[in-house]
């Protein structure tokens, strides 16, 4: 809620008040289970929307999705309103502008971006590379970037290493060597980010962030809900999107100096689940994008249940507090309360650790950065009651917000562009097609040559039998002529043997 251009998160002794102009110094909303911080973060997301603030909301348990629809009157939130000398009668129940996201695209329109967005080396913590394997994506993005083929989505990222590998004795001098053993490590980390899902978050259309800054036609900004039961089974992923969407934006927008209230605010519920258990080079990254993405109007707001969960660095960077009640029955949550109360300016009326483990559920103690950016003495308040309605919709209702929104139909339909999968795929395709010509061509020529062989073997046996026959017909021809011969000498002889016996004959006679 507003009051005189502030807003107006809860009331204790004083009304305490959320600086326009310092909110985009980041916040923490903490506080044990039940205790009431994702209340809070709407009343907070509200109040920005009003002063026209867009929001982004990381709804982990779809309980954030009830903004779009009307409060409903209790008597437990008349007598809170009561409290907080506000009149019940005069309170207005109201939904806000909301617009879904979800990265599956089942529950809100898809967000996605392409795997050059991300970049290498975002990409090379999400998939938990060694450095060595995170040099060959580097390299592998290199040669893309170089070839002019883009790296939309997993598929064209997986032809793309295995492109390099291919070609890694061509490559080697001018970019290093792609060994196969890291190439097929990246392989195999791919395919494990396509079970868990990640494949549906890379392709096209990619968000247009811009769509995150918009107000309704009353100037009040949008809350963005990104759906996130799903997502956050893989924290890996859900904080490497996360993060991405930060450094996304810090590198999209222009420096903005000290605006009077921020360009876009962030709200991170279940933020333990970006630190627990990621890669210190994530770690690191975030605190790095929180520390930076001040200065372009971006304001950070982690809500989890203790302010331990948060980095110190992240929390060193963490203005405006609201601490909910915490529970102390183990030494390490005393640890915790003592931490927690620690972080905050003491305030002489009261000692903030007893009050920490005090708090009834919707109360807190919040300290907020004052006009000179330094951080208020703790006041113990209780925090306004939202006005739209708290928990989840069903999902018909979320449907219909989904379908009537101007931007149905922007992101809805998934489509393959031209990218490195199909140059590389058209290549080998063309590569095959040359091969299969070529092999037919040699098949070609080989039958030609039998035939040819044939054909020799063919007039080889017809010569043979020609000079068969041939010998045939002389030897029968000499033969003729010997018979002949032999005839003529048997008649000579014959003729000669009768003069003889003639001659003989005479004699005697
Ligand atoms: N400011 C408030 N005004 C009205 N009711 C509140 C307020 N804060 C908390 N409540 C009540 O307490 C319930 C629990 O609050 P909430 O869901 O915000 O807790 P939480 O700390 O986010 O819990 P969890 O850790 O389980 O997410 C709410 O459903 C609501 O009924
Ligand atoms: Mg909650």
């Amino acid at each position: 809620m507003l009051q005189d251009g502030k807003l107006l998160i809860g009331v204790g002794e004083n009304p305490a008040y959320l600086l326009p102009n310092m909110a985009n110094r980041h916040g923490l909303i903490c506080g044990a289970t039940g205790t009431g911080k994702t209340v809070t973060l709407k009343v907070m997301a509200e109040s920005f929307s009003e002063l026209g603030v867009p929001v982004f909301l990381a709804d982990v348990k779809g309980d954030l999705a009830g903004c779009c629809r009307t409060g409903e009157r209790s008597a437990a939130i008349d007598g809170r309103l009561t409290k907080l000398g506000l009149d019940p009668e005069s309170f207005v129940y109201h939904p806000f502008p909301v617009r879904f996201w979800d990265v599956f695209g089942e529950m809100g329109h898809p967000v996605r971006t392409t795997v050059s967005e991300m970049g290498a080396s975002l990409l090379a913590r999400l998939l938990d590379l060694t450095d060595v394997q995170a040099g060959v994506l580097a390299i592998v993005f290199r040669v893309a970037d170089d070839k002019g083929w883009l790296l939309t989505d997993l598929k064209d990222l997986r032809s793309m290493v295995a492109w390099v590998t291919d070609h890694a004795k061509e490559l080697l001098n001018e970019y290093g060597n792609v060994s196969k053993q890291s190439a097929g490590a990246i392989q195999r980390a791919l395919l494990q980010l396509e079970d868990a899902g990640g494949d549906v978050f890379f392709g096209e259309p990619d968000i247009d962030l811009t769509d995150w800054f918009q107000c309704d036609e009353k100037g009040r900004g949008f809350l963005n809900v990104l759906h996130c039961e799903r997502l956050y089974r893989s924290p890996l992923l859900y904080s490497t999107f996360l993060l991405w969407l930060l450094a996304e934006l810090f590198e999209q927008l222009p420096e903005a100096g000290d605006p009077e209230k921020p360009k876009l605010v962030f709200f991170f519920d279940e933020a333990h689940l970006l630190f627990k258990g990621a890669p210190r080079a994530l770690t690191e990254k975030v605190e790095q994008v929180v520390k930076l993405i001040r200065s372009k109007g971006v304001g950070v707001y982690f809500i989890t249940q203790q302010p331990s969960d948060v980095p110190d660095a992240v929390l060193a960077q963490l203005g405006n507090k609201v601490q909910h009640a915490l529970r102390a029955y183990t030494p390490n949550e005393q640890k915790a309360v003592r931490a927690a109360a620690d972080g905050f300016r003491p305030n002489p009326k009261f000692d903030t650790r007893e009050a920490i483990l005090d708090l009834g559920t919707g109360e807190a103690l919040v300290s907020f950065l004052d006009e000179k950016g330094r951080p208020s003495v703790v006041e113990r308040a209780t925090i306004l009651p939202p006005q739209s309605l708290m928990g989840p919709i069903d999902d018909k209702r979320r449907e219909a917000e989904i379908q009537y929104d101007e931007l149905f139909g922007k992101y809805e339909t998934a489509v393959d562009n031209e990218s490195a999968y199909e140059i590389i795929h058209a290549d080998r395709q063309k590569e095959a097609e040359a091969a299969a010509q070529a092999e037919a061509e040699k098949l070609a020529r080989k039958q030609k040559e039998q035939e040819e062989k044939e054909q020799a073997r063919a007039q080889r046996e017809k010569e043979k039998e020609e000079r068969a026959k041939q010998a045939k017909r002389k030897s029968s021809a000499s033969a003729k002529v010997a018979n002949s011969a032999l005839n003529a000498v048997g008649r000579e002889v014959g003729r000669s043997f009768t003069r003889g016996v003639l001659g003989v004959l005479k004699k005697w006679f």
